[in-house]
């Protein structure tokens, strides 16, 4: 037995110098004092020792054990400790390292814009309502009092989907579909995507933006659109900007009216954004054709309303001086990056 203690020893001062890891010598602790270990084992044996020798072997056992705990138990501590250390030296951070910024981004201009004039007639209580881009021709052309021959049904004026379907020229189409479902009082603003088989060029594109907006209510007269629209236009570009009325013709209002801003680049005094003329046409307009009316089972006689489309990329385009219709579309970082922290 005595040999065996010997043995063991030696093998395990060995194994505990050449033990690298915390985990190698946690595994040889086991080895020797778990439940199967081998000093374990030995001890258990001593009951068969001849009880002359007992006390001398018991000794023994005892001496190896405390001398191979302890040798355990102070590598044990110095690789732990060393093993901290490493990770720590991994985990360190340097905090003098520059800071990753991360990129935010931005609304495009055009949401810029629609957002505003949004913003303008939800606090005049009109509600923002969407209709359809694929729309029924009953919708885009018939019940807005448009002629069967007018020129803007024609197919190049007009992508058809089929006979009865097109995508919406404007958003006009979008009056009539309210005024069917809902009766006055109507206060309605609605912006969205128009397209027409234009050519793509620095001032045309198939794709573009309009905001319908549509008040119908009993005794609406002409003046309720000139107050609106003088409110909005002080609103979103200045309060010394005047606006002005000129007649014009829309199927779908009777009297149309063509309506300019003053020029808030030159106050009126003529510049190159209002190409020396002062003014800035920025809707059409007018009171609500009876007929329309009439379509949607709206009376006429008990109930008018006033209706006005402008044209989003125009204005946003006048706004930030962008000189050519198809760069919005284009999605370039570059130019989408300058309406950063823009209010419009
Ligand atoms: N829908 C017309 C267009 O696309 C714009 C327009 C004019 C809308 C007069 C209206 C209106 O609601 O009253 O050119």
């Amino acid at each position: 037995m005595e040999k065996k203690i010997e043995g063991i020893v030696k093998l395990y001062i060995s194994e505990i110098d050449k033990a690298e890891t915390s985990g190698d010598l946690i595994e040889l602790k086991v080895k020797l004092f778990g439940k199967n270990g081998e000093l374990t084992s030995l001890m258990k044996q001593l009951k068969d020792v001849p009880e002359s020798q007992r006390p001398l072997m018991g000794k023994a056992v005892n001496e190896a054990r405390e001398a191979l705990e302890e040798k355990i138990t102070a590598k044990l501590k110095k690789t732990e400790d060393e093993e901290q250390h490493q990770r720590l030296m991994k985990e360190k951070i340097d905090i003098t390292i520059p800071a990753k910024t991360s990129v935010v981004g931005n609304l495009h201009p055009l949401n810029l814009t629609r957002q505003k004039i949004e913003d303008f007639f939800i606090s005049m209580g009109f509600e923002i309502c969407s209709s359809p881009e694929i729309e029924f021709v009953k919708y885009n052309f018939d019940m807005l009092n448009i002629p069967h021959d007018h020129p803007s049904r024609d197919i190049q004026d007009t992508f058809y989907i089929r006979d009865d379907i097109v995508l919406r020229t404007q958003t006009s189409a979008g009056q009539v579909r309210l005024m069917e479902k809902k009766k006055p009082p109507i206060k309605m603003l609605s912006p969205g995507r128009v397209y027409r088989p234009d050519e793509v060029d620095a001032t045309h594109t198939p794709c573009f933006h309009q905001v319908e907006g549509l008040v119908v209510d009993k005794n609406i007269t002409m003046s309720d659109l000139k107050g609106v629209l003088e409110a909005f236009a002080k609103k979103f570009f200045n309060e010394n900007t005047k606006i002005r009325f000129r007649p014009s013709y829309f199927p779908f209002t009777e009297p149309s009216v063509e309506v300019d801003a003053s020029c808030s680049g030159c106050g009126g005094r003529g510049c190159r954004i209002c190409k020396n003329t002062g003014w800035i046409e920025i809707l059409g307009a007018g009171m609500v054709n009876r007929n329309v009316l009439s379509a949607c089972g709206i009376d006429p006689d008990e109930y008018s309303g006033f209706a006005f489309g402008m044209g989003l990329d125009r204005i946003t385009s006048i706004i930030h001086g962008i000189t050519d219709a198809r760069v919005p579309f284009e999605g370039d970082i570059r130019f989408l990056k300058q309406f950063n922290n823009q209010e419009n």
